[in-house]
């Protein structure tokens, strides 16, 4: 680290992020967290903006215990006519330095006199001053914890967007990178049985080596958008495991895979009250798994059954709903549980007018209602990972899940460190949803170009999700090839179902290719999606149907594209962009006003616009 010998030393310091980058929390430090004892931190913290990335510069953490304070700046307790060497450490530990410190050093800085900000929350809502801020915010707060016996203690944060470097009294103990994957960080040795100061620096910055790149059609929120909390786990836990009907289509097989956080063998105990007597699963070094003989009743959208299930080693034991059933393909059938699936969705970003990216439950289960209202049964995460509880509340409510990571648009596809972000984003996602029966595909990105470079970039991707889930679909949103008049997308050869964004009748003319495209694309023998479809209004714009953003005209798009897409028979589903109008600062125009209108509903998703009825009644004979 570029320790800096005091804050004023880092005028030299030139690459305020350079040591914090080199220590990365991973998906390797995911828990599943089901049934655990946690004590949360959400609520007022303090907060501060930091253009500048003063705090890592002047390493402000490190000043936030009174040894540190005693360590910087023992020369100043000459000025105060203390003889410095009488103030010993253990002495500088009895007393609070750091509030002595306020008026003997200059600190640029002072934690819980700032002004405070709810966590979890979008700093893009808390007033114009924040709305389009892009940099890095100082978030802490102080919290006493006192583990029980042997317990160990893990800080969970379930979001932040993009950089989120942890330090607690002072010690880096890693940052993560991405904005929608929960990440975990050890705090056991760290604490200090008083008050412990944990501070988050989050910097929102966009970067053109990101995940997504700094060009991208959504809002760029900033902040710790998902919960704070600790975790409490036994000294030997178990650090994940997977539970999946094994994809042999006879329904009666189920796979357990458990991973400990250490190489320890012995025995754990998997019990499903409804599904007989406990299964004892054994474990060696570390790992452990068992495919064993039940016959679950399946979890389908008409019936989303779940089953309580405790899974325990040692002192351990973890909770959670699970869902059993079977998602594959055959040519370009999809089949859940061995039926023929059609897919009847809605894509759908992760916003609220009140709350941006931070979601209430209460608006993701509005949106899953919207689901219902329209007839569908399944919706598109676009285009990054959504909040954790969007999947379990799917699995209650029997609807399927296209979850996504967001490889998107222009990504700088040949730097090594781009590609390890992207893989993080993707292993977080899978190691947290692995056990939604709701999660039906991942998908590697979305509208790259047709390049080598980009070919093996999300090879590399789609080979990581089949070899970490091999019982789910993976996918992404491919572009038509509009010189050769095709769908030509070399990625196409390498998924399972192929996603198609087209926008005929809104961004190209000549609707009626759509037939020969896809009886072109019936050499593939897949599955295609409709990713993407449809067409701009502003809600309560009326007039005719040729006029762009009117109401009449989406309608009209609907309508013209129904009329041919529901006749095709490589086409197993769509996911119309989308349900309601979001923020983008890509979109100005006069009917836009920093929105994108392609949603079927208004942004507060009070006004539902023509082709809301449009997509129903297509889903209502569809279902039948
Ligand atoms: C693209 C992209 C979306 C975007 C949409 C649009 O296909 O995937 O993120 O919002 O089209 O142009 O509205």
């Amino acid at each position: 680290m570029e320790e800096t010998e005091n804050p004023f030393a880092s005028i030299h310091n030139r690459n305020p992020w350079k040591t914090y980058l080199e220590t990365l929390i991973t998906a390797d430090s995911l828990i599943s967290e089901g049934g655990r004892k946690r004590q949360d931190l959400c609520g007022k913290w303090n907060f501060t903006q930091d253009p500048y990335n003063v705090c890592l510069r002047q390493n402000w953490p490190k000043f936030s215990t009174s040894l540190s304070i005693y360590e910087t700046f023992k020369p100043y307790f000459s000025m105060l006519g203390l003889n410095p060497d009488e103030i010993t450490p253990e002495l500088a530990e009895q007393v609070d330095l750091r509030e002595m410190a306020r008026d003997f050093v200059p600190l640029d800085f002072d934690f819980d006199q700032w002004p405070e900000m709810e966590i979890p929350s979008c700093w893009n809502m808390k007033g114009e001053t924040f709305e389009l801020y892009e940099g890095s915010m100082v978030f802490t707060r102080s919290f006493e914890c006192h583990p029980e016996g042997n317990e160990r203690v893990h800080l969970r944060v379930g979001a932040a967007n993009y950089r989120c470097a942890v330090f607690l009294d002072g010690k880096h103990l890693g940052t993560h990178l991405g904005g929608g994957g929960e990440f975990y960080v050890e705090v056991t040795d760290y604490l200090s049985g008083k008050e412990n100061r944990l501070i988050l620096v989050v910097d929102n910055t966009r970067r053109d080596d990101q995940v997504p790149m700094d060009y991208c059609d959504w809002f760029n929120y900033g902040g710790v958008h998902r919960e704070v909390e600790l975790i409490f786990t036994p000294t030997t836990f178990i650090r994940n495991f997977s539970l999946n009907l094994v994809p042999d289509s006879s329904y009666r097989k189920i796979k357990c895979g458990v991973m400990l956080d250490k190489q320890v063998s012995g025995i754990a105990n998997l019990n499903i009250p409804e599904l007989g007597e406990p299964i004892s699963i054994e474990v060696l070094e570390g790992y452990g798994s068992l495919v064993f003989d039940r016959e679950p009743e399946l979890w389908s959208p008409d019936n989303p059954k779940l089953y309580d299930v405790e899974l325990s080693f040692g002192e351990d034991r973890l909770s959670d709903r699970v869902g059993f059933r079977e998602i594959k393909t055959d040519g370009d059938t999809i089949l859940l549980n061995g039926n023929p699936l059609y897919l009847r969705g809605i894509s759908c970003h992760e916003e609220s007018v009140k709350n941006g990216r931070s979601l209430l439950e209460s608006e993701i289960i509005e949106n899953l209602n919207l689901i219902r209202e329209l007839e569908g049964n399944f919706m598109r995460l676009a285009h990054y990972p959504h909040s954790s509880r969007t999947a379990r509340l799917a699995d209650e409510m029997g609807i399927l899940l296209w979850e996504e990571i967001p490889v998107y648009w222009a990504i700088d596809f040949e730097n090594k460190k781009t590609l390890d972000d992207a893989r993080n984003q993707l292993s977080e996602l899978i190691y947290r949803d692995w056990r939604r029966a709701s999660v039906i595909i991942w998908s590697v990105g979305n509208e790259n170009d047709d390049t080598q470079p980009r070919f093996d970039f999300m090879k590399n991707l789609a080979d990581l999700a089949r070899e970490i889930d091999p019982t789910r679909l993976v996918s992404a949103a491919c572009l038509v090839n509009w010189e050769e008049k095709s769908i030509r997308d070399s990625l196409a050869e390498i998924l399972d179902i192929v996603g198609i964004n087209e926008y005929f009748d809104w961004y190209q003319p000549g609707i009626e290719m759509l037939n020969e495209l896809f009886e072109k694309a019936k050499i593939l023998n897949k599955p295609f999606i409709i990713s993407e479809v449809g067409a701009g209004a502003l809600a309560g714009e009326h007039g005719d149907p040729a006029k762009f953003f009117t109401e009449e005209k989406q309608e009209k798009v609907y309508q013209d594209q129904i009329a041919i897409l529901r006749d095709i028979t490589n086409i197993k589903g769509m996911t119309p962009w989308i349900l309601y109008d979001f923020r983008t600062p890509l979109r100005t125009n006069r009917y836009q006003r920093y929105y994108n209108r392609k949603g079927l509903l208004s942004p507060d998703k009070k006004q539902k616009k023509l082709a809301f009825d449009v997509l129903r009644k297509f889903y209502r004979e569809k279902k039948d």
